[in-house]
């Protein structure tokens, strides 16, 4: 309306000052309320779990944009806060694991779904709702696939579950990312014989699941919480995974490995909707070409694996013999709704002296999706100049304004990393598609200590902004002397949460493309 907009036009998008402060701060013309945090009851069995991250709203009608699924990531669990267990504080902390912690750390992690509503412009989880469930580091999922992976059809359990995506099917993708903290690894000698590389966590010194079960997307329909792990989308440390449907329905799913060196991977189906008919293709970013790993017509790959499915369980190594660019850490991915440029975050490299990162912009041959060449360049580089360092999620919003969030680790803050140190807390920041600062870096919401903003995502009708806000107080080493308190529960305990964010800014920035406010 005339009145809506004559109110929005005084609204100034003015960004904040770097922060150390212990809270969520948001600019001018936002407003937050939480809408789940660690331990509340989903419903009378369930609750909601550690470190979320990715977000995922589905409505159920799109005619009302305010009632419908939530999805979130739980990455992991931090022991001290979920188990009691103080990693820094034990000498050979993995022998004195015990089977009670680890089962508290694997109920934690996973993912949730809940309905969500909103009434008077605040969101609220309706609790006990059937919809409402957990999937856990416990639970049963089917592999996508005909050939068993170790013996297995089906697998116990998701975890490390980053960032994801949604399908046009509307289900949720869900990443695993970090698999290899959890139940180690496989790695393979010069001469192609395996080697176990144990996990951070311990967990498989009480549950002998086989790591080659890890590192997949993973697929939720929200309706019954059924899930399974997309082979054919390759084992490694999934950020995410974003996709794109071809006229003829055909999908194309990009992916990122979130390793030092490691590369950026787009899946294309050979049939419509299908998530396991098709070619896996590892970006060669220096010549522009999507390689194929496809065992039945690479030699180099016949001669080491011994079939495609192992080809697709070892795609890091598949991805090198196919000489794929190393990259510094490809993180979240967008595609870009106006020009159809994808977005990808390198968050940095600290072996290649990348501190600050950069979002890569990658366009494909004559915009197709499914060309098999493309052109790689860097669209903003992170840095003091451009006010950020280490990007990690991105977002567009329905004006193709790009909103992106920082992780600078906690290790780096912690040891008082100088690269790091004018950028305080991780922060939240739009880059405005129009108007006078139009591709400036803008920080609009910071941090509480320690934390890292994640999973940012727009309700369908973009006037809400769902945010993670993960690990707040990681560095904790005492729980009665923790690092934040937020979100400043009684207890006194910092608590990973989901917020929903509103207000007169986010409406004007979706408006920026239709109307000059
Ligand atoms: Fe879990 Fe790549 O961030
Ligand atoms: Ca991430
Ligand atoms: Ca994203
Ligand atoms: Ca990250």
């Amino acid at each position: 309306s005339e009145e809506q907009l004559k109110k929005l036009k005084g609204v100034v998008l003015e960004g904040l000052v770097p922060s150390s402060e212990d809270d969520l701060l948001l600019a001018n013309g936002l407003n937050y309320n939480v809408v789940l945090k660690w331990g509340d009851q989903l419903t009378n069995k369930d609750t909601f779990g550690f470190n979320n991250d990715f977000t995922c709203f589905i409505p159920f009608d799109e005619k009302k944009p305010n009632d419908g699924l939530l999805w979130v990531n739980h990455e992991y669990a931090n022991p001290l806060f979920v188990a009691g267990f103080n990693f820094n504080a034990i000498e050979n902390p993995l022998e004195q694991r015990t089977k009670e912690q680890v089962d508290k750390e694997m109920y934690n992690v996973g993912g949730s779904i809940a309905r969500v509503k909103e009434e008077n412009g605040v969101w609220k989880l309706v609790q006990n709702d059937p919809h409402n469930r957990r999937i856990t580091a416990q639970t049963p999922i089917k592999l996508n696939w005909d050939t068993p992976i170790k013996g297995k059809t089906e697998v116990i359990g998701t975890h490390s579950n980053c960032s994801g995506g949604i399908t046009p099917w509307n289900t949720f993708l869900t990443c695993e990312e970090n698999y290899q903290d959890v139940f180690g690894d496989t790695l393979y000698d010069d001469d192609n014989n395996p080697i176990n590389a144990p996990s951070i966590l311990g967990w498989e010194k009480f549950y002998d699941y086989p790591p080659e079960h890890y590192g997949w997307v993973v697929e939720v329909n929200p309706k019954d919480g059924s899930a399974q792990k997309h082979v054919a989308l390759g084992r490694f440390a999934h950020e995410c995974c974003t996709l794109y449907e071809l006229e003829d329905k055909r999908i194309v799913a990009y992916s990122g490995d979130d390793k030092k060196d490691e590369h950026l991977y787009k899946f294309i189906s050979s049939k419509p909707r299908s998530l396991k008919e098709g070619t896996l293709y590892v970006a060669d970013t220096v010549n522009g070409k999507w390689l194929a790993l496809d065992w039945e017509n690479e030699p180099i790959l016949k001669n080491k694996f011994k079939d495609q499915t192992e080809v697709l369980v070892r795609a890091r190594e598949a991805a090198k013999l196919m000489g794929a660019t190393p990259l510094n850490r490809p993180e979240d991915i967008e595609i870009d709704p106006i020009t159809g440029n994808i977005f990808v975050s390198l968050t940095n490299n600290k072996n290649r002296n990348d501190y600050h990162g950069s979002i890569m912009k990658v366009e494909e041959t004559n915009g197709k999706f499914d060309a098999l060449t493309f052109k790689a360049s860097t669209y903003k580089a992170g840095g003091e100049e451009n006010g950020f360092s280490c990007p990690d999620n991105l977002a567009f919003d329905l004006s193709g304004n790009l909103w992106m969030t920082s992780d600078m680790s906690g290790d780096a803050m912690n040891k008082k990393d100088k690269p790091y140190m004018p950028f305080k807390n991780n922060s939240l920041f739009v880059i405005p598609r129009y108007g006078k600062d139009a591709g400036k870096v803008i920080r609009v919401a910071s941090a509480p200590r320690d934390a890292e903003l994640t999973g940012p995502w727009f309700s369908p009708d973009g006037k809400t902004l769902f945010l993670s806000v993960q690990h707040p107080g990681e560095q904790t080493k005492d729980l009665n002397n923790p690092t934040s308190k937020w979100p400043f529960d009684q207890d006194g305990i910092p608590k990973p949460a989901v917020v929903a964010i509103k207000g007169d800014l986010i409406e004007k920035m979706n408006l920026l493309n239709k109307i000059e406010l």
